[in-house]
């Protein structure tokens, strides 16, 4: 593979090496001294033209801890704002020959339209409604280490799947990997064919798709995404909608909770639920980190060994 931009492209032992890869990766961050020189001499660079907390700087640590030289640019901060086009804005930056560009972009397709026209990796770090895949391989790894597989899972998705890339994108990865997948929410949040497209059991209540499951993952309402509002009230999303310690009870007694973040917290989630014992958000992000770094490892082709000093 060339460039990360999907789950639909990655093979089911695409997916399981680069999760063996971040485990190993993991170690590293918990050392005194959390850096290898394995990407010493490589160039890499972090293209953010939408918000992010997490993923860029995951993006960052992930390539600092691999000795990599990590240039972040924002949209804000580069020659878009002048009106440049991210076609020339791309190629100026592959002109200064990085070993990688990772991308965040509010357009859907994006990730791909770039990789059409580079010849360095692209990492997509989400695009638009399309795709966030080190999003799904970070929370695969995640559920992976604490349940020590994915195949025959039943993770609940519940929320607003139809503006979501994550929800995307784990649907592609999880049933890939054998996992069986529900998804639940607002009718107007549920996109059109979507258990004939991914292979996902939709469940018109809530209750339906936590009845059992091992892993419940809860998605924010995109309001930055919709043209309207689609349910009353916040209060209302969330007693209908919203997961509450007792509506967690229906799941499996050791069920994890994941969030992509950010969270809305009273709305898709309690606070309960969200710093409870089921809670493995901020796991996510730990691992955030190291599946980074494995992408990183993989697609710059390092040298020497990750472990090697
Ligand atoms: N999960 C996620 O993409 O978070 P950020 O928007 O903070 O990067």
């Amino acid at each position: 593979q060339k460039d990360i931009l999907d789950m639909a492209s990655l093979s089911a032992e695409e997916i399981t090496h680069i999760l063996d890869t971040a485990q190993g990766m993991k170690e590293i961050s918990l050392r005194p001294v959390k850096k290898v020189p394995t990407l010493r001499g490589k160039t890499l660079i972090l293209f953010f033209h939408e918000a992010s907390t997490r993923t860029k700087t995951s993006f960052d640590i992930a390539g600092k801890r691999l000795s990599a030289d990590v240039i972040a640019l924002a949209k804000s901060g580069s020659s878009m704002a002048k009106g440049e086009s991210l076609l020339d804005t791309v190629k100026t930056l592959e002109a200064m020959h990085p070993d990688v560009v990772v991308m965040r972009h509010g357009t859907s397709g994006a990730a791909q339209y770039i990789a059409g026209h580079l010849k360095s990796p692209v990492i997509n770090a989400g695009d638009g409604k399309h795709a966030h895949p080190t999003q799904a391989l970070l929370d695969m790894m995640t559920i992976r280490e604490r349940k020590g597989r994915l195949a025959g899972l039943k993770v609940a998705i519940i929320g607003d799947i139809a503006h979501s890339r994550v929800a995307r994108s784990n649907m592609e990865g999880l049933i890939r990997m054998g996992a069986e997948v529900r998804v639940a929410g607002p009718p107007t949040m549920i996109p059109k064919g979507v258990e004939e497209v991914y292979g996902v059991k939709v469940f018109s209540a809530v209750e339906g798709a936590l009845e059992g499951a091992d892993v419940v993952m809860m998605l924010r309402i995109q309001k930055e995404r919709m043209e309207n509002i689609l349910f009353a009230s916040e209060r209302e999303y969330a007693r209908t909608f919203g997961l509450s310690t007792g509506r967690l009870a229906l799941a499996h007694p050791d069920a994890l909770v994941l969030h992509p973040g950010p969270m809305n917290r009273g709305v898709e989630i309690t606070d309960e639920v969200a710093d409870g014992h089921h809670s493995v958000i901020l796991d996510q992000v730990e691992n955030g980190v190291a599946l980074r770094m494995a992408l990183f490892y993989l697609l710059a082709g390092g040298m020497r060994h990750a472990d090697e000093d």
